[in-house]
């Protein structure tokens, strides 16, 4: 079975919501990849999808220079669906018209389906009053179609937007105005699989087990009998590239962690735990918090930092790779939003807030091949196919640690006093949003340790020490992000234990911070 043989093409006009779309149809169980919207022909046809799906756009379709469908889609006889600009480049390249309204809409809407095409009729989640069928979706435009192209019907409706979706009358070419895949859209994920499924023929291939056993095969295949070396650091992405290639090849995978002193509460000995004792997998433990910590005294700026935690762990990496003689093979976590990322920095379309973020990576000069095994998959993939291959499941649903680790979390000089303070403040934290339901509705969540000095009072005695932030956020790319608005008793909680439980904490905050202004991380 080929499991990539059925698969949609995304072209991305550089929609927030282009690698979500590519999630939801691989939850549909359906392989697909984004590519730019000027994609050339040739490798159209070497990809050969069964459809394709056109992203939403900042710019407008009305305009000479607007970023179009390349004909030879258009004219192929695949499925095409478009989505908000996708729907509106349809129309105006194909005869109809778009206008800029003046105010946008955003939020919330209710459209009518009337009931003349396969896609959106009878989808479920419909609310039917007086005959009328209605579906609850989520707009987000400014611009709308005003005339449908030659050959095209109407097929819902909204106050606003009376040409909320069309579709071609030979049902080859679908156009929705909403956004069928944001989770606000109820029935969106149904609509999306009725499109790859009924309307391109795509069956449900993409499945764990079998991008497993893809995975496995494609590795056994490129690495043959040569060893393979693997940089654990205990995050997601490594660890299930860990799990994947230890049942692939075996004993042909070392894994080196580096142990940097700048990890979280007892991690270094649980992925000892998991990896060495439970799975068997041959891991190389560098316990360098002494290197790193000696190379940080004295430097308190946050680019200085990033710099000399990198180097320095690409140094041990390498003495400990080196002692393993020659290696072939190096594995890495790379994951399909960083492929997508590296592609539209070529194109001068990528998103770089922080540009250091690879700082951590491996050395540029070892002359060694990569496997990169997750290169294809999202991170909820990544995730799943963790729980498959049987990591714990809480290890695989961690919130996002950064590779300086608490280096990032520490203002200022990095200390270990400082370290061991925020370690045992970070897991109290961390412990009290899993008792009360909420680590898993924040996306990310940890505490940072300020060094300024502050007074207390606890007991009877005066307590003048360090003071402890704490952050939490929701977020859905990790670019833009809301602070979460915990329930006071949570924080109260946490607040007590941390002032309790540490005397070197005499005061508690919580940042309250969106991003942009504010990143995520202090540092
Ligand atoms: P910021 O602070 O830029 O963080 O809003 C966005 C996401 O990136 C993570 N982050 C890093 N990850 N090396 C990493 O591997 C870094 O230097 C780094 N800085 C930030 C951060 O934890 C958040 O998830």
């Amino acid at each position: 079975m080929n499991i990539h043989q059925q698969k949609i093409l995304i072209l991305d006009f550089g929609s927030q919501y282009t690698q979500l779309i590519a999630r939801r149809i691989r939850e549909a169980g359906v392989y697909c990849e984004i590519h730019h919207w000027s994609c050339p022909q040739s490798d159209f046809e070497a990809f050969a999808p069964m459809g394709v799906i056109l992203s939403g756009s900042p710019e407008s379709a009305n305009l000479t220079d607007s970023p179009q469908v390349p004909d030879y889609i258009l004219h192929s006889k695949l499925p095409i669906l478009g989505i908000c600009y996708g729907m509106q480049t349809l129309a105006e390249q194909l005869g109809g018209k778009v206008e800029g309204s003046h105010s946008s809409e955003f939020g919330y809407a209710r459209i009518e389906v009337l009931g003349v095409d396969s896609l959106l009729s009878g989808l479920g989640h419909e609310v039917v009053e007086n005959d009328h069928h209605y579906q609850d979706v989520w707009m987000s435009h400014g611009d709308k179609v005003t005339r449908l192209p030659p050959g095209f019907v109407c097929t819902a409706a909204t106050d606003s937007a009376p040409l909320a979706a069309m579709m071609s009358s030979d049902g080859r070419i679908h156009a929705l105005q909403f956004h069928p895949e944001v989770t606000h859209t109820k029935a969106g994920q149904q609509l999306l699989n009725r499109f790859v499924h009924e309307i391109c023929g795509c069956e449900r291939l993409w499945t764990p087990a079998n991008i497993i056993e893809d995975a496995i095969a494609t590795v056994r295949k490129q690495v043959g009998n040569d060893q393979v070396l693997l940089g654990l650091s205990g995050g997601v992405d490594s660890s299930v590239v860990a799990a994947l290639l230890h049942r692939a090849i075996g004993d042909q995978l070392t894994c080196v962690f580096v142990d940097n002193g700048l990890l979280r509460l007892k991690e270094g000995d649980q992925v000892m735990e998991i990896f060495a004792n439970n799975m068997g997998v041959k891991v190389i433990r560098a316990n360098a918090e002494e290197a790193f910590l000696g190379k940080l005294a004295g430097i308190s700026d946050p680019e200085a930092k990033r710099k000399v935690i990198g180097n320095t762990f690409i140094d041990i990496f390498d003495e400990e790779a080196t002692k393993l003689g020659t290696v072939k093979w190096l594995a890495q976590g790379t994951i399909y939003p960083d492929v997508i990322e590296s592609a539209a920095s070529k194109h001068g379309t990528a998103h770089v807030i922080k540009s250091h973020h690879n700082v951590g990576g491996l050395p540029a000069d070892m002359k060694m091949a990569l496997v990169e095994p997750l290169r294809e998959l999202f991170k909820d993939e990544v995730r799943r196919i963790g729980v498959a291959l049987g990591l714990p499941a809480p290890m695989v649903n961690r919130h996002p640690f950064p590779g300086p680790g608490l280096g990032v979390r520490i203002l200022g000089e990095v200390k270990k006093e400082y370290c061991d303070v925020l370690r045992r403040a970070d897991a109290i934290f961390i412990e009290e949003l899993h008792r009360h339901g909420w680590y898993d509705k924040v996306s990310q969540a940890f505490a940072v340790f300020v060094p300024v000095k502050s007074v207390g009072v606890v007991g009877d005695a005066r307590r003048y020490a360090w003071v402890i932030a704490l952050r939490a956020v929701e977020t859905i790319d990790f670019m833009t992000a809301r602070w979460a608005h915990l329930p006071y008793e949570l924080l109260e909680t946490v607040s007590n234990r941390i002032i309790n439980e540490i005397r070197e904490v005499s005061r508690v905050s919580y940042d309250i911070s969106s991003k942009p202004p504010a990143t995520i991380e202090w540092e």
